[in-house]
């Protein structure tokens, strides 16, 4: 391992450049990816400004005719990923996966927007803005539309790679019911590029899969899928994000003087902050996703539990139970916030999202908290996140107990978290 500076942070972006996006990793993610661009961005905008608007104007350019941003471009062939364009089948051009990710990339515009105008630069990103405004716009009326049938204010995740926590113990219990039996033979390509200790079990790949033919079967109707699909889970944190995103994009709508826009997503906030506390669970006094289907809560406490903050959600009780849960977790691992509460029988060090830290799930519980007013738990998550990176290197996630990195090494969200947020 390097030196990890700013200057090895630009190196990471610069390498992963495919002209216009980047992707995650080299080796193992060779497309562009939705909410990691988003992340990308508010990186390449510490040196690179008009780099950083052509990250999300270029993810946009795939969105389809109905608002939905796909959680995948798949730019250019590259035989090394599976599940890839031919198995999608989405016959869009470019071609796209069918399903979508955690929308960031509001909150992210709203960032760069701010920071040209800081720079006095505003008027040259101005059209840029105008262009993206609308754009930004359909996809969130797009979740209001598709991903939110009991009018809730959350997000409706159908595939547990749409939530980005891909193998979130949140998924377990809905995803039992989806039927594997028809699936097929199929070769990974994820474990012959990382450890399988890390990756989900062939069980959980299966349903995956199950997941992405159903929705190929339905010619990917959004809203065939939203009333049909198989799993269907109000996910915590998309719902978080999404009503974070909300604000910001009204935000905006009110720099740009879109007043009946600025009103239609108030609307969405209104309804958010109505519906949202269907998410809290009493018993484990946190945050949790709940199962559409079975209207059951997982019961799990996990790194999007703290999202609530994020979300500019206020409630004292609540906010104390989190507080509560926060100092508990600190108290039981090196670095915070893991991916599962590390009290948890299923907690693993090593294995994706249930257990490692992600530096971008970090950056947005540390800026809540920061916006709470939490000073102190803020600069622990802020400084803990700046200790993995120098200690390991920007790999894709770390260890809560020892700091080790896992997944992919190299990873360009998180060397984006060290230049917009770590090393401030
Ligand atoms: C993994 C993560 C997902 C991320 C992708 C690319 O699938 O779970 O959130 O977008 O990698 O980094």
């Amino acid at each position: 391992m390097g030196i990890i500076d700013r200057q090895a942070a630009c190196d990471i972006l610069r390498k992963n450049d495919r002209g216009g996006y980047t992707v995650p990793n080299g080796r193992v993610y060779p497309f562009q990816w939705n909410w990691d661009s988003a992340f990308v961005a508010l990186g390449f905008d510490a040196f690179n400004r008009n780099r950083a608007w052509t990250e999300i104007e270029t993810l946009f350019s795939a969105q389809w005719d109905d608002g939905f941003l796909p959680h995948i471009v798949f730019w250019k062939e590259d035989p090394g990923y599976f599940p890839g364009p031919a198995v999608w089948a989405t016959g869009k051009n470019p071609v796209t996966s069918g399903i979508t990710q955690p929308p960031v990339a509001a909150t992210v515009v709203r960032k760069l927007w701010e920071s040209a105008t800081g720079a006095g630069t505003a008027e040259d990103y101005r059209q840029r803005l105008q262009i993206l405004f609308p754009k930004l716009l359909a996809w969130h009326r797009w979740f209001h539309d598709y991903r939110d049938p009991d009018r809730r204010g959350v997000v409706v995740a159908t595939h547990p790679w749409e939530t980005g926590r891909d193998n979130s113990p949140e998924w377990d219990a809905p995803g039992e019911p989806i039927d594997v039996s028809n699936v097929g033979d199929y070769v990974r390509r994820d474990t012959s590029h990382l450890d399988a200790k890390m990756r989900p079990t062939k069980l959980e790949y299966d349903r995956y899969l199950a997941l992405v033919q159903f929705g190929r079967a339905t010619g990917w109707d959004h809203g065939r899928i939203s009333a049909e699909n198989p799993f269907r889970v109000a996910d915590v944190g998309m719902s978080m994000i999404l009503l974070r995103a909300h604000r910001d994009l009204a935000w905006l709508a009110d720099e740009l003087g879109k007043g009946a826009e600025a009103a239609e997503i108030r609307s969405w906030i209104e309804l958010a902050e109505r519906g949202i506390g269907w998410l809290w669970n009493d018993e484990v006094q946190a945050w949790c996703s709940r199962d559409v289907l079975t209207r059951r809560s997982s019961n799990f406490i996990t790194s999007a539990s703290f999202l609530s903050f994020y979300a500019g959600l206020q409630d004292e009780r609540r906010d104390d139970a989190m507080r509560g849960h926060f100092d508990r977790i600190a108290g039981m691992v090196e670095y915070m916030v893991p991916s599962l509460d590390p009290a948890d029988p299923g907690f693993q060090m090593v294995r994706y999202w249930r257990g490692p830290v992600w530096a971008v799930v970090n950056y947005m519980i540390g800026t809540g908290l920061n916006e709470a007013g939490d000073q102190m738990r803020a600069d622990k998550v802020r400084g803990d996140t700046l200790a993995l990176m120098e200690r390991n290197g920007f790999y894709e996630a770390y260890s809560p107990i020892d700091g080790s990195g896992s997944g992919g090494d190299d990873f360009s969200w998180t060397a984006a978290i060290w230049l917009a947020w770590a090393d401030r």
